[in-house]
């Protein structure tokens, strides 16, 4: 392949078109980091015509990476260019730049869940418990909530929801645990989330909560009161019919 050719092909890079029933040459950054402290970034740039990816720049390896034939040549060619060191450059000019930015305009706009844990269901004979853990209107999106007896995570019996999404910018997330009471144990719901700076533990309490404890009291009510009734009504039966059969005929 003569030089101009390979020029050409540079230049189409950074032209992007779409035809309608055409070719499609075009690329996509990326910029990862798995903490806000951007110590391990990542920038990559992966060149596509169609739909098909055939070199990769990944700022770890720090050069070009071809993935055919023609990925490997074209690799070897920008690898030779200045264009390298402009490549090599955008981990921190393109990818820290717009990562702090993003750190401090999107998180800081964080708002904390509401955590609400509850039983879904009471442990008897056959049945499990099942508890429930919710978190409501919590900004951004991502969110880890999980289970912990005693201090260790659980990872069996649990069943989640994704991210609700609210339709106002806020989300809600719910994840159910089933097992089997131990006493003494201590069951914990823990939530990680942007807007805490650590994982919050919320523990759960095996008492009845106020609003059990008065339909419990409102139930046994409703029963004496019935047990008084129903005896008043039979005494007062009794009193009647053992009355009629006094009374001479
Ligand atoms: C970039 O290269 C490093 C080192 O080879 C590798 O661990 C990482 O997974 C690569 N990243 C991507 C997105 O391919």
């Amino acid at each position: 392949m003569n030089l101009s050719l390979q020029l050409l092909l540079l230049l189409t890079l950074t032209v992007r078109t779409v035809l309608t029933g055409g070719y499609y040459e075009y690329w996509v950054d990326e910029c990862l980091s798995s903490s806000s402290a951007l110590t391990d970034v990542e920038y990559i740039r992966t060149i596509y015509f169609n739909k098909d990816p055939y070199a990769r720049f990944n700022s770890t390896v720090g050069e070009f990476v071809g993935f055919s034939e023609y990925g490997v040549n074209q690799a070897k060619y920008w690898n030779s260019l200045p264009y390298l060191q402009q490549m090599r450059g955008a981990l921190e000019s393109y990818c820290k730049n717009n990562l702090r930015n993003d750190f401090s305009v999107v998180l800081e706009k964080a708002v904390r869940p509401r955590v609400e844990l509850k039983a879904e269901q009471q442990y008897s004979g056959g049945h499990t418990a099942m508890l429930m853990c919710s978190a409501y209107d919590f900004y951004p999106q991502a969110i880890d909530v999980y289970w912990q007896r005693d201090g260790k995570k659980v990872t069996t019996d649990v069943t989640a929801t994704e991210e609700l999404a609210d339709g106002d910018w806020y989300y809600q997330v719910h994840s159910h645990l089933e097992y089997t009471p131990r006493s003494g144990e201590r069951i914990s719901c823990v939530v990680e989330h942007a807007s805490f700076s650590e994982p919050m533990v919320y523990d759960w309490d095996p008492s009845l909560p106020d609003s059990e404890r008065n339909k419990i009291a409102i139930g046994a009510s409703g029963l004496v009161l019935g047990i008084i009734l129903s005896a008043a009504g039979f005494i007062y039966y009794k009193k009647k019919s053992s009355g009629r059969i006094l009374v001479p005929s």
